[in-house]
């Protein structure tokens, strides 16, 4: 047997790697605690279930799908980015369902990335916008995202060689895994940039509807011109506490769309109707406040901890994520390492994320109070020893 060599391009996926960790910790008898993957930990809202079990019980859902989704569903993403956003979409021809924004990142990389072609990628970043274009035999270029210049990249040091070989940008705001909300002007130099380079801008808003402090995450649509250079992967996953639900869509420049289309038609068979209903039902509702104030009242938590002990982090006002420096003499594996071991805790390392992230770690805000004041009782002595 032998796997195709396009697999020796890739890293072991972060948190496959994590979870296997972590399953060896637990079987030795430790009381793991978790602040890895942003997995939200309660369930989804009853409106959705119930959309759920009421299509599930109707035999009119049990064929295949159609891969554009049923019609009802476009709409009700169209209705959702009118009232959200302010931005208006045509359902027929610029939104597709997507069985979550990791398929549809991945999947817009085979379909516009050609062997050397480039995806330009934020580092730190989602591993995708880097995986992706790495299996479909194109190269990421990392664009470095630092504290200085607010987490955003600088698009004027693109070189011009880079810049004529790229296909693909991709920004995500509120940002995974450093929490920054998009800097001032960025979304409106991604759509110069777009246009000067004929670049497919994607952005990721897969954190939108998770922000604090009174900030109201933008949409990049709402930015004049976007839909011309670009597309937004939207996802319920995070939102609405629906990560196993695998429930996104792609929406925004209609040819972009078409395209991904036409390739995600030869590889999955779309999203099963009962789950569209119940997408329908989340989208109608909006995003449960609540889940806003639980994760800003766990924000505090760490944030409060982290500053008491000494830990110079900056609250963030988007995602369900802190991201923290590690103790002097560590780089973000042997910190990340060193506190599983000897705290049963599981935090991310920044380097998993690009060069860029190495010196930071993640915290998830995804377990109970109760247990992320335990997880940080637990980290205090390694944070400060530094
Ligand atoms: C930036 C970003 N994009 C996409 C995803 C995956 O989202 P989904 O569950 O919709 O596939 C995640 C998950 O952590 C993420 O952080």
């Amino acid at each position: 047997m032998q796997p195709s060599s396009r697999l020796d391009r890739l890293p072991p996926y972060l948190f496959a790697e994590l979870e296997r960790k972590i399953t060896e910790r637990k079987a030795a008898g430790v009381d793991v605690i978790s602040l890895g993957i942003g997995d939200p930990d309660t369930p989804t809202p009853d409106v959705v279930i119930d959309a759920l079990a009421a299509g599930a019980r109707d035999p009119g859902t049990h064929q295949y799908p159609s891969n554009r989704g049923r019609p009802e569903l476009r709409e009700a993403f169209a209705r959702f980015y009118d009232r959200r956003f302010g931005v208006a979409l045509d359902p027929d021809s610029e939104i597709i369902p997507a069985l979550g924004a990791k398929e549809c990142v991945f999947n817009l990389s085979l379909a516009f990335l050609d062997p050397d072609t480039v995806a330009l990628a934020a580092d730190p970043g989602y591993p995708v916008y880097t995986g992706g274009p790495l299996l479909a035999g194109a190269e990421a270029v990392l664009m470095p995202l630092v504290p200085e210049l607010s987490f955003a990249p600088d698009l004027d040091a693109i070189g011009t060689d880079v810049a004529a070989r790229a296909r693909l940008l991709f920004l995500n705001y509120p940002n995974n895994p450093t929490g920054a909300v998009v800097p001032d002007g960025l979304f409106e130099r991604a759509v110069e940039f777009g246009r000067e380079h004929d670049v497919l801008i994607v952005h990721d808003a897969s954190y939108t509807e998770t922000t604090f402090d009174g900030y109201v995450a933008p949409s990049f649509l709402e930015t004049p011109g976007a839909k011309e250079v670009g597309v937004e992967v939207f996802s319920l996953s995070k939102g609405w506490n629906m990560t196993g639900w695998r429930t996104a869509a792609i929406v925004g420049n209609p040819d972009a769309v078409a395209a991904y289309w036409k390739l995600k038609t030869n590889i999955d068979s779309g999203m099963f109707e009962a789950v569209q209903l119940a997408a329908i039902a989340a989208l109608d509702a909006g995003a449960p406040a609540e889940m806003v104030s639980i994760y800003k009242r766990r924000r505090d938590l760490v944030c409060n901890a982290l500053h008491e002990i000494g830990v110079d982090v900056t609250p963030p006002r988007g995602t369900i994520y802190v991201w923290a420096p590690v103790p002097e003499g560590h780089t973000s594996a042997s910190y990340c390492e060193m506190v599983l071991e000897e705290s049963g805790v599981v935090v991310s390392p920044g380097g998993a994320y690009g060069p860029n992230g190495d010196g930071f770690f993640r915290i998830s805000l995804t377990v109970s109070d109760e247990r992320l004041a335990e997880a940080l009782e637990r980290l205090r002595g390694s944070l400060s020893a530094s």
